[in-house]
């Protein structure tokens, strides 16, 4: 049975809020009294109830980490930036995964806020335009941003990212450069698609909508889509993925059409996740500083949940970089 301040205070004959004054570390309550205090609750083996001392203090000292996806390596890499430095903090973070589900990230967000954490920071399915209907707590967009400026947010350059990875395929000698995006919808795509284009006009490269495809970020969709357009009347001699997950996917496709990677085909993913540098992958890809990303997006929801009415919302943009490995080289040597 839960041990209560009710039941130390009659154990020790001292009045329920000098036990709770010990308790919760408040001044007032002479060192004797403390160290009674604390020995007797130790000895009946009372555990603080975190909620109720959450609705005295209106602080609870817990914070929402809400992802899309748990299976790419990308976001337990941020996972673990957000809660080491959480954890420095003296926070504790609840990780919630949406497998980018709408539904299911309005259900995490309305259960965090019951849960009375101090703060979310979330990587949201689509655009953040009516997150402001579902939250009245600090919260902080990553990889992401808020077009009105609602929210800080924290996000790498993807336009930059898409705009390296297409330009370096350029250079190489690949002429028909294919983009195997995301979720259609999502920040990381649009960004990246609109620097993949962006290298295609530098060049004087046509932008083919034929094969610019849009999958769901995850591996299996990367080799659908990429086998799609191998099958196809003109098949393209690259492509630049959305991420390391669907660019993995589409290396597997490629390897199955008996492609020589990279003198046939090259392909660029986007992440630098720890599996791009296996000596069976060596992907070329465009690095996040990820971990980072996590650490950025935690102290910038510190900064507002300790600032008060005073908020100041910030961007933070990352800058990314091209790591170079063996999935692309010159064309044809
Ligand atoms: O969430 C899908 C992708 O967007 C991740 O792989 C990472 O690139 C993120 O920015």
């Amino acid at each position: 049975m839960n041990v209560t301040i009710k039941d130390i205070a009659k154990k020790t004959g001292v009045s329920y809020t000098t036990v709770s004054r010990a308790l919760n570390g408040k001044p007032g309550v002479n060192q004797a009294t403390m160290e009674r205090i604390l020995e007797e609750a130790k000895k009946m083996g009372y555990q603080p109830n975190a909620i109720a001392r959450g609705l005295v203090t209106k602080h609870t000292n817990t914070l929402g980490l809400i992802i899309p996806d748990i299976t790419n390596p990308f976001f337990p890499t941020i996972a673990s930036g957000v809660e080491e430095a959480a954890s420095k903090n003296g926070y504790n973070v609840f990780l919630c995964n949406t497998n980018w589900n709408k539904e299911k990230e309005r259900a995490y967000l309305r259960l965090l806020q019951e849960r009375r954490v101090d703060g979310i920071i979330i990587k949201s399915t689509s655009d953040n335009n009516d997150l402001h209907e579902y939250i009245t707590t600090p919260t902080v967009l990553l990889d992401s941003r808020s077009d009105e400026g609602k929210y800080s947010s924290v996000e790498t350059d993807n336009m930059r990212g898409g705009f390296l990875a297409t330009k370096h395929l350029i250079e190489l000698g690949y002429k028909r450069i294919a983009y195997i995006g995301g979720h259609a919808n999502s920040h990381s795509n649009t960004t990246r698609l609109e620097g993949y284009k962006q290298a295609l006009r530098k060049f004087h490269l046509e932008i083919d909508e034929e094969i610019i495809l849009y999958g769901d970020f995850k591996m299996k969709s990367g080799y659908q889509l990429i086998e799609k357009l191998l099958k196809s009347d003109n098949p393209p001699d690259a492509a630049f993925a959305g991420n390391d997950f669907m660019a993995l996917g589409v290396l597997h496709c490629v390897q199955v059409f008996g492609l020589n990677i990279p003198r046939d085909f090259g392909v660029v993913g986007f992440d630098n996740i720890p599996f791009a540098q296996l000596p069976q992958v060596q992907l070329t890809t465009i690095n996040q500083p990820t971990y980072y990303m996590g650490k950025s997006a935690l102290e910038l929801l510190l900064e507002e949940i300790n600032c008060g009415s005073e908020k100041m919302v910030k961007r933070v943009i990352l800058e990314p970089d091209i790591v170079i490995r063996n999935t692309t080289g010159p064309k044809g040597v």
